[in-house]
């Protein structure tokens, strides 16, 4: 489906993700107790490259862990199915812990609201959300995020780790996908 789009212009620019990321870095560490441990966890594919930039900007007073969680819910399309199912959980457990989830971009919202009901289910000592998008009139489920990058339009975008049919993972910027 993908060769029937098309990317388009620039949304978000390199410049203005780099320096969003480095803010919410700085709030999500003052935000945790000082010399306190976190585990951020974040959602594969999409959420790699954020959650790389994003790590890298935590003080190192912080004890940062990362692991990664796979869910799939949209497959090739750019419309959610609602189905949601764990593809790859995380390395261990999270009982007591202090988690951070990382996730793309929040659309209809079941994606993380299927999310956040695992891992309460696991009994973290508390649990946090971080997006870089947030499709805000899309939403069908209503979900708390802690952090949000940026609040878009209804449109689909891709770079910066989020793709469509796979690609344009790549790109540093975060682009619009027209059709071809
Ligand atoms: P939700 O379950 O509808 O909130 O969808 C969240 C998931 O859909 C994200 O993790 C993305 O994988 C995918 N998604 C939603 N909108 C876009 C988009 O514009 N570009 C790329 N992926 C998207
Ligand atoms: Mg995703």
């Amino acid at each position: 489906m993908s060769s029937n789009y098309k990317i388009g212009g620039i949304l978000i620019s390199e410049r203005e993700i780099c320096e969003r990321v480095r803010s919410l870095a700085e709030r999500i560490a003052s935000d945790t107790a000082p010399g306190g441990d976190l585990l951020v966890v974040g959602i594969l594919n999409g959420a790699a490259i954020f959650l790389s930039d994003l790590a890298r900007h935590m003080p190192p007073e912080l004890d940062v862990r990362i692991d990664f969680m796979a869910i799939s819910s949209y497959g090739d399309s750019t419309q959610s199915s609602g189905a949601v199912r764990i593809v790859k959980d995380l390395g261990g457990g999270i009982e007591g812990k202090d988690v951070l989830i990382v996730e793309d971009i929040i659309d209809t919202g079941l994606t993380l609201s299927y999310l956040i009901d695992i891992m309460l289910t696991r009994k973290p000592a508390r649990l946090r959300t971080c997006v870089l998008l947030d499709k805000h009139e899309r939403r069908e489920r209503p979900v708390e995020v802690d952090y949000c990058g940026f609040q878009i339009p209804d449109a689909f975008v891709a770079g910066y780790g989020l793709d469509c049919g796979g690609k344009w993972r790549h790109l540093p910027a975060i682009h619009v996908v027209e059709l071809g």
